[in-house]
């Protein structure tokens, strides 16, 4: 037994229940028993590696160059990325693209390269193929941004998928981001990245790693150019980084390194090349475009594993209401279910939830529901009735269905890798919108199958459709979550077509955007769980996932009143602001750390109230743009390197810099500033970037900088649009997109453009190049020491 997944469980689970402990061993010998039977060994394995070129087939947007013992197919397409598969793979099929393989670009043709090899040169890359099948990627301008080698292939002798490695070089400046959800980021260091999504139980900190969230998508910042990577393949399987080391004025570089080992299938692989925006926007067109959650869903939300009955919600809610605290949002977690089966009420608890929904809407404050995917294996339980008839439930080699074991005791598992699966679970939120609810939230769907011993997952060797394909747990466990979004979104969509869904889903993979956010699980209560509730929201959103936050003050145990308010502070400018805790954690509302504690968290809420315009920009510029809200400090300065390595600060925007205090007793921090000029938003003081300046970060709010020349929309005293627009220096201009709330419908809002310019000694605003007038909204310019008088910067420290 592996010590770690005993503890995983035994954390994961409350222990004392003897029952569920009796299950969980039954569990796990019934799980080992079935892979005995129906995994078969992998036996002795063939190597192999492509051989020198053959020959070569141009075709659009490149062609297929051949070797000895591979072939290799090169397309550029219309967007801009670039894909290049072994062995015969194509594009598709594939659970990450959207709307099939993208146009290849007619423009990029294969042509001989020097020393025997082939290029494909296009508008944004050039992918260099050399005669023993190493491929390089290049910017227009030639500067080497990867090198793959040859891969190397180990094929079951007696047939089957084949296990694979590709190593790749990258400048000795590089670092690299990205991966999924990865506590330790955002700049993953050097180590093995795993490849599985995976519930780490109880709660995690930064050592732990893999999360819920695994995805094989790279971005790498270099001096010489950004490229993302995404090697389209759900095995399980690990990335190896190596960040290069720069020798010291010796020419010795030694370069970075990667190295992706899969398990199974296809060699084949994404890269996008440019500005981290530009790459953002590519990726997002190949993945599909982040929806955009209602604006309800960008206020405050309140959840909490053991509200446990419908009086204390409405205990808590009074809460805020009394002392006037805006909440958006209330969560109800398992414990309002029927003896924890999805999709059903404990009505004794909660006798009329429809009733309750509808008061608080009355209030404003949408009613949220959890949705856990496995459902309790008992006839009788109408979903597990339903989904018999309808054959819904994962099978094992075997063809028995599968049980496991989650909240509700013996489970089953909806495969939703099949279409006809999916549409049934679309089905069962008729059922949560007939009690109210507005939006869902997908938990345990890694998936997690309690256990005593061994992984807390599915059989290796469970059956999945994959969509017509069929293939077994080690290639579907990945894209499990994403399917069950999918199915939630869908449902969403025809069951309340005039609504935009809200749904965030703790597991997914790469395209989980086109379906909703995620939030960081269950993140340990400490400092440390602290900053890795930045980092994950940082590496999902370079991910194409731009919405996400943490359990506010933690998951487990009880903050102190210091690193709550902490907490708070941050999650008031991430996407997803959320209070959640355990069941048997400590309090989380605002007015239970004392007074001081709530009148800081009080001004946190009403700013975010005051940002809320700008969240909807932001919310419906990612879905323009692929832009996540949340960025590093480098997004617009990639090649300054100590941007790169700045991990404690983030962009909101364009026009915030967020400086958030993720240690104890700080109450003054160091802010790393990119190029441009930077106000403090609160003391109005000016510094000039790039570089490093100490700002004040007491108790009462964390430091927050607006760029010079920035056009940033807030809500008004009046509840109305209004800007506030942030001087540019002397002589320099600004600007910004607005995007006014068009409701939580789908009409397709209008996009305003601001230009801010001096003129005459005063700061003018105009909208599309049409004169002041245009501006229908009411308009403060600030960083002025009087009107028309520039505030002086200070200097920032290199
Ligand atoms: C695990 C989730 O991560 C957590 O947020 C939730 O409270 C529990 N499951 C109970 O549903």
């Amino acid at each position: 037994m592996n010590g770690r997944d005993l503890v995983r469980s035994v954390k994961a689970v409350n222990l004392s229940d003897a029952a569920l402990r009796v299950r969980m061993v039954r569990s796990a010998w019934r799980r080992r028993r079935v892979d005995a039977v129906g995994l078969a060994p992998r036996g002795a394995e063939r190597a192999r590696t492509p051989g020198p070129v053959t020959m070569v087939e141009p075709g659009p947007g490149g062609g297929v160059v051949r070797f000895a013992r591979s072939e290799l197919r090169v397309r550029v397409t219309s967007g801009g990325a670039v894909f290049w598969g072994w062995d015969g793979a194509e594009p598709g099929p594939s659970s990450a693209l959207v709307g099939g393989s993208p146009e290849a670009d007619p423009r990029a043709v294969l042509e001989p390269d020097k020393e025997g090899g082939w290029r494909v040169v296009a508008e944004r890359a050039t992918v260099v193929v050399s005669r023993l099948g190493a491929v390089e990627l290049r910017t227009p301008g030639g500067v080497m941004l990867r090198r793959d080698l040859p891969p190397r292939w180990w094929e079951p002798v007696g047939g089957g998928t084949a296990r694979w490695v590709q190593r790749s070089h990258v400048a000795a400046d590089a670092r690299f981001f990205g991966l999924g959800g990865r506590a330790a980021g955002p700049r993953l260091r050097n180590g093995t990245y795993v490849l599985w999504n995976t519930d780490p139980g109880g709660s995690f900190g930064p050592g732990d790693d893999p999360l819920y969230i695994t995805m094989p998508v790279q971005l790498v910042v270099a001096d010489g150019g950004t490229h993302l990577v995404f090697h389209d393949n759900t095995w399980d399987g690990t990335v190896t980084l190596r960040e290069g080391e720069e020798g010291a004025g010796s020419g010795h570089d030694r370069m970075g390194s990667c190295e992706v080992r899969m398990e199974g299938g296809p060699l084949r692989c994404w890269a996008m090349v440019g500005a981290p925006a530009r790459v953002l926007h590519s990726w997002a067109s190949l993945t599909g475009a982040p929806a955009v959650p209602p604006t309800w869903a960008l206020g405050h939300h309140h959840a909490r594993w053991g509200f446990g009955s419908e009086r204390e919600v409405r205990r808590i809610v009074a809460g805020y209401q009394e002392r006037g605290l805006p909440l958006d949002a209330v969560h109800l977690d398992i414990d309002h279910f029927d003896a924890h089966q999805v999709f059903t009420v404990d009505r004794e608890r909660f006798p009329s939830l429809p009733k309750l929904a509808a008061d608080l809407r009355g209030d404003g404050i949408r009613l949220v529901s959890i949705v856990d995917p496995a459902v309790k294996a008992e006839p009788g339980n109408a979903v597990y009735d339903s989904g018999t008839a309808a054959d819904a439930f994962v099978r094992d080699a075997a063809g028995r269905v599968v049980r496991g074991v989650v909240w509700p005791g013996d489970a089953v598992f909806p495969d939703f890798t099949a279409g006809r699966v999916r549409k049934w679970w679309s089905g069962q939120y008729d059922e949560r919108l007939a009690q109210g609810f507005a939006g869902f939230w997908h938990d345990m769907n890694e998936p997690v199958s309690f256990a005593a011993f061994g992984e807390t997952t599915l059989p290796l060797s469970a059956r999945h459709a994959l969509d017509g394909r069929g293939g077994d747990h080690r290639e579907a466990h990945n894209v499990y979550a994403l399917g069950m979004a999918r199915a939630g979104y869908e449902g969403m969509r025809e069951l309340r077509p005039g609504e935009r869904p809200f749904l965030f889903s703790r597991s997914g993979w790469a395209g989980m955007q086109r379906y909703g956010g995620t939030w960081s699980g269950d993140v340990a209560t400490g400092w440390p769980g602290l900053r890795a509730s930045l980092s994950l929201v940082l590496g999902l959103g370079l991910c194409g996932v731009p919405y996400s936050g943490p359990d506010v003050g933690g998951f487990d145990g009880s903050p102190s009143p210091e690193l709550y308010l902490r907490w708070f502070q941050l999650g008031a400018y991430l996407p997803l602001f959320r209070t959640h805790a355990a069941l048997r954690a400590g309090r989380r509302e605002p007015w239970e750390f004392g007074p001081e504690v709530l009148e800081h968290a009080r001004a946190a809420l009403v700013e975010r109230r005051r940002l809320l315009p700008y969240f909807v920009t932001l919310a419906h510029l990612a879905r323009r743009s692929g832009a996540p809200y949340v960025r590093p400090l480098w997004w617009g300065s990639p090649e300054d390197r100590a941007l790169r390595d700045c991990e404690d600060a983030f962009l909101l925007g364009d026009c915030l810099l967020v400086a958030p205090v993720l240690s104890q007793g700080v109450t003054r921090r160091e802010v790393r500033l990119p190029p441009g000029r930077w106000y403090d938003t609160v003391t109005g003081r000016a510094y000039e970037g790039p570089g490093q300046v100490s700002v004040d970060a007491p108790l009462s709010r964390i430091p927050v900088l607006a760029r010079a020349g920035s056009v940033l929309p807030v809500r008004g005293a009046d509840g109305r649009l209004a800007l506030d627009v942030w001087a540019p220096g002397p002589g320099r201009a600004g600007g910004g997109l607005v995007i006014p709330d068009p409701g939580d419908g789908w009409d397709e809002p209008e996009l305003q453009r601001f230009a801010v310019r001096w003129s005459d000694g005063r700061v003018l605003v105009e909208r599309d190049g049409e004169d002041e007038a245009a501006v229908e909204y009411p308009v403060r310019v600030l960083g002025l020491d009087a009107p028309g008088a520039p505030r002086a910067p200070e200097q920032a420290s290199p």
